[in-house]
């Protein structure tokens, strides 16, 4: 009977392990110098990169997966992989929050929990989210779609990029450089 339990608990534990294909992210911006550029890990610190906007050519954009599962294998965490002279490191996207700002940054940092995020039927990237407080009483909702994407000119310790960032609730970016954008996924080999 443990032998059993055992061998399940494997199961569910490689079911739950999946990653998708490899997947560029490309930008649609009203901003002609944003439009049609494809983000990549840019480095802000020991192992932690944001997402700095690239080229328009595919060769200079970086490759991300999504971590998901059988069942929703376009929901999870977005994951890049860290390669030094001799180690790999999978990195997952978290949200950094400061509490000056209402602007959040995207890092892939090891061992943070990781933002919640999809990609809708046109593959556009959102994050799920659990929480409406614009009401009152606040409630829970069922994990609604935000695509709360901006540019911006971002700080973090000591480096200063052309990044992804999110907004944070409904108000606009206080940040002045910040526009929207919608960030698509676009496979490898598929564009
Ligand atoms: C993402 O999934 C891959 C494949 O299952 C796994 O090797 C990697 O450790 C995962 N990354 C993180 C940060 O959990
Ligand atoms: C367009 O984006 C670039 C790069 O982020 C920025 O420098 C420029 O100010 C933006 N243009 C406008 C009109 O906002």
């Amino acid at each position: 009977m443990k032998f059993t339990l055992a061998i399940l608990t494997t199961l569910v534990a490689a079911a739950a392990a999946r990653q998708s294909k490899p997947f560029h992210l490309k930008a649609v911006s009203d901003n002609s110098t944003v439009d049609g550029t494809y983000f990549f890990a840019c480095h802000e610190g020991a192992a932690i990169e944001g997402l700095c906007i690239g080229s328009k050519k595919l060769a200079q954009a970086d490759n991300f997966r999504l971590n998901n599962t059988r069942s929703q294998p376009n929901v999870g965490s977005l994951a890049w992989l860290l390669k030094g002279g001799n180690f790999k490191v999978s990195e997952t996207m978290t949200l950094y929050t400061d509490p000056s700002t209402n602007v959040a940054l995207p890092l892939f940092e090891p061992g943070y929990d990781s933002a919640y995020v999809g990609f809708d039927s046109d593959d556009k990237m959102y994050i799920r989210v659990y929480l409406d407080d614009t009401k009152n009483p606040p409630n829970s909702v069922n994990g609604k779609k935000l695509y709360r994407w901006l540019t911006c000119t971002t700080y973090y310790t000591g480096y200063t990029y052309q990044t992804l960032a999110w907004q944070l609730g409904e108000a606009e970016a206080q940040n002045p450089t910040c526009e929207p954008v919608t960030v698509k996924r676009v496979f490898v080999n598929d564009d």
